[in-house]
């Protein structure tokens, strides 16, 4: 499971995470909604370990995130990052994409990391785009791949940054049904986003952050239905 305590994480005098609680178990999907700048991506960074935090603890199944002692790039095969913005090779081919990470960082032979790429390819509706480059791909389908290159490395955990957010809206619903498909085969996922229907029917608990603050987090009958916080009644009146 992933467990968050008490983080706090600045960038120089600005302070980003007050202090956020978080502990999210094996299977669940938990959605982060919240107004711009309020410290979502911060967090899923922290929790990578890409980012050092000021103080309090991120525990990866136990482990602790910014302890000196932690090999991050272990702890980072098991959690998996998806971001808005999808940087592939260009120079390489879809396959070739998703091939990379298994065979350089894993080590595999290069007939293994195929056999997983293809894998994880076809997985995600993309069994006939191997030999395609990136630039011939959809917004929809980059992200695809995206996700694709992520489960290659067989992660425990995923996080996804409003992996949505960049895409025509026509594409929005392949990459979300993709996530749901995830979401569905048991995949421990934590979800910034700015997609409420997804929200509300993929995750089982919504958290709405405001200012570097966790202001309220609950099943999605609760938050959608019945928000606590004032400021969680205002963000969702502005974004139906
Ligand atoms: N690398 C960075 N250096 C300095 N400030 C940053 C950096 N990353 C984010 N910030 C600032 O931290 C705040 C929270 O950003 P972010 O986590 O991206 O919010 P959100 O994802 O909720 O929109 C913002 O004020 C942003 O400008
Ligand atoms: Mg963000």
């Amino acid at each position: 499971m992933i467990e968050i305590e008490k983080v706090y994480k600045s960038f120089g005098k600005l302070e980003v995470l007050k202090g956020v609680d978080l502990t999210v178990a094996r299977g669940e999907v938990v959605s982060i909604i919240g107004g711009s700048g309020s410290g979502k991506s911060t967090l899923l960074t922290c929790i990578n370990g890409l980012e050092p935090i000021q103080s309090g603890h991120i525990r990866i199944d136990g482990t602790d995130v910014h302890a000196r002692s932690t090999d991050l790039n272990k702890l980072r095969r098991k959690v998996g990052i998806v971001f808005q913005q999808f940087n592939a090779f260009p120079h390489l081919s879809v396959l070739d994409n998703v091939t990379l990470a298994p065979r350089k960082v894993l080590g595999m032979s290069r007939a293994e990391a195929e056999e997983i790429a293809v894998r994880q390819l076809s997985h995600v509706g993309l069994a006939d785009k191997l030999k395609v480059y990136p630039s011939r791909l959809s917004g929809g389908q980059q992200q695809r791949m995206a996700i694709a290159r992520a489960l290659a490395m067989s992660p425990q955990y995923m996080l996804f940054d409003e992996v949505t957010s960049a895409l025509d809206p026509l594409l929005v619903g392949e990459v979300l049904d993709t996530l749901k498909m995830l979401a569905e085969e048991g995949m421990t996922m934590i979800c910034v986003t700015h997609e409420m229907t997804f929200a509300r029917d993929v995750s089982q608990r919504v958290a709405f952050f405001h200012q570097g603050i966790l202001a309220e987090i609950g099943p999605p009958e609760q938050i959608f239905g019945a928000p606590q916080h004032l400021e969680t009644q205002k963000f969702l009146s502005n974004v139906r």
